[in-house]
């Protein structure tokens, strides 16, 4: 009491709570009133838990693309990530092949810098392979970009990188220490699909059945052969699928470093959807799957297989999701990013799949440390920034497009009954998020230069 606390360190919970840590349980946790002599604000957070800010590591906030621009900005976007508990998230600069990468990405980050409430780092998405690339990539990684983002599919979008240059993009990635990250679907075999199906209208039901888990297979085998070979490691996003699971565990057993993210929405939604009358709002790719798929991305998540949970929130507004019903053209993606937690925490933590450590492992200090953000984030050790949240584990309630954040006007998760309720969110000791309040400003968000990813230092010899 009216002490002043000029140190953090080991000691200091005792100092301020007078309970010895190893005793203190959640419920005992409670700080009453502590002076410290600077005009620090207490949080009295019993019977809550505190936890590292959450880390979405694969966001498309403000995306311009196939001709409109995704319905969460920056700002919006890192509001509701706010409100969900995250405080970091990971999104992407886009290729653009008229100019030099490391120009685009700039003007990505000064866009992003001025508006964003939440701190940020970038991949970088690499949609073929000019003389100049290596030049490029060793510019980006100056700016403090150490992942790189490739599409084996979307053709007609522009993403899809040429199958014949793959080599040489993971060479430049070897010398570069750039970690591979990609979305795996095999092109050739959708293109094939696409082309049986010809003019004929496809609903969003048969959205799986030309973009199949097979492809997903077929795509990972060769990404994950490819780059043992070149001796990278290389990181699956978005996994989908039982086979696509499969082709991982076949690539780990012939000596592949893989890494691998999967997404609230292949752990917990199923094609069943497809058939809804809204169904578009339930598209994106690769597209839903069955309920064996879910199940055996829960049991991969539990089981250690699956390193990293993030969303690939990708929000569009119902209008813009609705002005199509044809698979092939209805803008694909979905928000997710404040929902991220409570789901994860309800159906792995309370459901007894895996304990809160593991949670804060997938959804915190993992991403961190394979994006090179760790210890500055994800973690609460002294000399982490104070990235914090207050999450009361016991709260249930019942996600609906009320209680969300984002522009797109729904939610997919509409009527679950969840878990778990943050309360409070805090971005390097500023408070964010209070209940249903919201402080966070425009453009105080930093960007985070990223240091090399913890995977490569399996790969070193
Ligand atoms: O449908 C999706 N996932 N949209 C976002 C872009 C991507 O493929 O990750
Ligand atoms: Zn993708
Ligand atoms: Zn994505």
């Amino acid at each position: 009491d009216g002490e002043q606390i000029s140190e953090v360190g080991p000691g200091l919970f005792e100092k301020i709570t007078g309970l010895p840590r190893s005793g203190s349980t959640k419920r005992e946790f409670r700080v009453k009133e502590v002076k410290t002599g600077h005009d620090a604000a207490v949080t009295d957070a019993a019977g809550c838990l505190v936890m590292p800010g959450m880390i979405d590591s694969h966001t498309h906030y403000h995306l311009v693309s196939r001709g409109t621009v995704t319905a969460d900005s920056f700002f919006e976007g890192s509001r509701l990530a706010a409100f969900g508990g995250v405080t970091t998230i990971v999104d992407f600069a886009d290729h653009d092949k008229s100019q030099e990468l490391s120009v685009s990405t700039k003007k990505r980050i000064d866009a992003m810098s001025n508006d964003i409430a939440v701190d940020f780092a970038l991949h970088q998405g690499v949609y073929g392979v000019p003389e100049t690339l290596f030049a490029q990539l060793e510019s980006v990684k100056a700016l403090g970009v150490r992942a790189v983002k490739i599409f084996t599919t979307y053709k007609q979008v522009g993403y899809l990188i040429e199958t014949s240059k793959l080599r040489e993009l993971f060479e430049y990635c070897r010398k570069l220490e750039l970690l591979v990250t990609v979305h795996a679907e095999d092109d050739p075999l959708i293109e094939e699909l696409a082309e049986k199906q010809g003019d004929a209208y496809a609903g969003p039901e048969m959205h799986p059945k030309l973009r199949p888990a097979e492809a997903e297979y077929r795509a990972v085998s060769y990404i994950c052969a490819l780059a043992k070979e070149v001796g990278i490691p290389i990181y699956i996003v978005h996994l989908s699928s039982a086979k696509g699971l499969q082709a991982v565990r076949e690539a780990r057993d012939s000596g592949a470093d893989v890494h691998v993210e999967t997404t609230p929405h292949y752990l917990l939604l199923e094609n069943s959807l497809l058939s809804l009358p809204d169904a578009p709002k339930y598209v994106m790719t690769p597209p839903l799957r069955e309920k064996k798929d879910n199940t055996a991305l829960w049991g991969a998540v539990a089981g250690n297989e699956i390193a990293v949970i993030a969303t690939d929130h990708c929000a569009f507004t119902e209008e813009q999701k609705l002005s199509s019903q044809d698979c092939r053209s209805i803008f694909p993606g979905i928000p997710g990013t404040e929902e991220m937690l409570p789901l994860i925490h309800t159906h792995g933590v309370v459901k007894g799949l895996f304990d809160l450590q593991r949670m804060t492992d997938l959804l915190s200090r993992t991403p961190a440390e394979i994006f090179g953000l760790y210890p500055q984030k994800g973690s609460l050790h002294p000399g982490s920034d104070a990235d914090i949240i207050v999450f009361d584990p016991e709260e249930e309630w019942t996600i609906c497009k009320e209680t969300e954040h984002t522009n797109a006007g729904y939610t997919p998760y509409e009527g679950s009954r969840v878990t778990g309720r943050v309360k409070k969110t805090f971005l390097r000791g500023e408070l964010l998020v209070s209940e249903n309040e919201y402080f966070g400003r425009k453009g105080t968000g930093h960007f985070l230069k990223a240091s090399s990813s913890s995977v490569w230092s399996k790969i070193k010899p």
